[in-house]
């Protein structure tokens, strides 16, 4: 049985959203912006996902840009904002421990003349607020500031955050909630921010989208040109079907949130308890203020894509500390913002519970995890006495 400890990365769809997308995938297909009963019948869709999506947020149906995810929800935000507020300045302030959907976006935007301010993090990954505050001046357009960390799961002061970018006028501010918004009880209201992203495979929905929060009465300028489709802020035939799944997920998401959020605790305690008693294992992040369901660790003397892959051939799927997208696991830029020197950052190791994991699972992993680390521990060691494996050469009898 194939054990997915990985639902940082994604989450599996559940039931109900395939039942409320299959209606807008075989009969209700059409194009919502065409003026007949078929696109009418989709239109609808449309508007009830819009709204829906709006009031399990606290937000108003006006205020949600549909996107293709959590990647294009940041691009909107970001570029929409500095372009939109170029005349007043050029400045951005962030983090340094940003998902790249929001560092690389701001280097790209640093070739067009904007400055990107990168504030530091602590050992747990978190900004300091004072030091927020003291790099706003009245150049600064927009900040940045995720949630939470998808990778150490660390949250952000964010409240805190919100009211220093609110004490200057005229400075936007946008929240990377992509992987908090499962797990945290925010909403539009509550949370002071102008822009907020989200994306639906990170709780229970499609894959591929997401939506942009913009508060009523930001100026933003879209970034995609064609049709006049999301009141002019994303040009293109919306994905009704996903858009539905997006709202009824999000729904499900919010009203189980509270017992969710505790029981993903508990398990994620358990493994903790039992991967932190591993000599050598450190956890990273935040030890309170961190996500429910991320347990993420560096295990010294090992190799995190090693121990991924050695836990894969046992089929328990959970995720290096590494940005391994190519093949080529780089350093996290994440963990070096932290502290962490790259030899360090290797034995990085990232474990993602989510809303179907069960206690059985927990248990496997919890005996799993410390046993791999000890195995491969062990054959390093065997590796580094003897590299040329002369001791263990098959069919040679001792003292040959
Ligand atoms: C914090 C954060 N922001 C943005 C993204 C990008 O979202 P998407 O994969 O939907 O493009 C992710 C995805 O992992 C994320 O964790």
């Amino acid at each position: 049985m194939a054990i997915y400890l990985d639902h940082a990365a994604t989450t599996p769809v559940r039931r109900e959203v395939v039942d409320a997308m299959l209606p807008y995938l075989l009969e209700d297909w059409g194009n919502p912006s065409s003026g007949h009963s078929f696109g009418r019948a989709a239109r609808r869709g449309l508007d009830e996902a819009h709204e829906r999506l709006a009031a399990a947020r606290g937000a108003e149906a006006r205020e949600i840009v549909l996107t293709s995810g959590g990647t294009e929800a940041n691009n909107l935000a970001l570029k929409g904002a500095a372009w939109a507020g170029k005349a007043r300045g050029h400045r951005i302030v962030t983090t340094s421990i940003e998902h790249h959907a929001v560092g690389h976006t701001l280097r790209h935007l640093e070739k067009f003349g904007f400055e990107t301010v990168e504030l530091p993090v602590d050992r747990y990954g978190r900004v300091d607020p004072d030091e927020l505050e003291a790099a706003l001046d009245d150049r600064t357009i927009l900040v940045s500031v995720m949630l939470a960390n998808n990778e150490v799961g660390t949250i952000q002061p964010i409240q805190d955050v919100a009211e220093r970018v609110r004490r200057h006028r005229g400075i936007l501010f946008h929240v990377d909630a992509v992987q908090a918004a499962p797990y945290l009880p925010i909403d539009m209201a509550s949370l002071d921010a102008d822009l907020l992203s989200i994306a639906a495979h990170k709780f229970e929905g499609p894959k591929g989208i997401g939506a942009l929060f913009v508060r009523h009465g930001t100026h933003l300028l879209g970034q995609q040109h064609g049709g006049s489709q999301e009141r002019h802020r994303r040009a293109g035939t919306e994905n009704v079907a996903s858009s539905v799944g997006m709202a009824v997920a999000y729904e499900l998401a919010r009203a189980e949130q509270p017992g969710t959020a505790r029981r993903l605790a508990e398990q994620r305690e358990r493994l903790a308890a039992a991967v932190l008693a591993v000599p050598g294992v450190e956890l990273t992040g935040h030890p309170r203020d961190r996500l429910p369901g991320i347990l993420s660790i560096i295990a010294r003397d090992t190799d995190g894509t090693s121990v991924s892959q050695a836990l894969d051939l046992e089929g328990i799927a959970v995720a290096t500390g590494s940005a391994c997208t190519t093949g080529s696991p780089e350093p996290s830029h994440v963990l070096a913002a932290m502290g962490y020197p790259d030899e360090e950052a290797r034995g990085a190791l990232r474990v993602s519970l989510g809303r179907t994991t069960t206690n059985d699972e927990v248990e496997l992993v919890a005996v799993a995890i410390p046993r791999t680390l000890a195995m491969l521990r062990i054959g390093s060691a065997a590796i580094a006495a003897d590299p040329l494996g002369q001791a263990i050469q098959p069919g040679v009898p001792a003292g040959a």
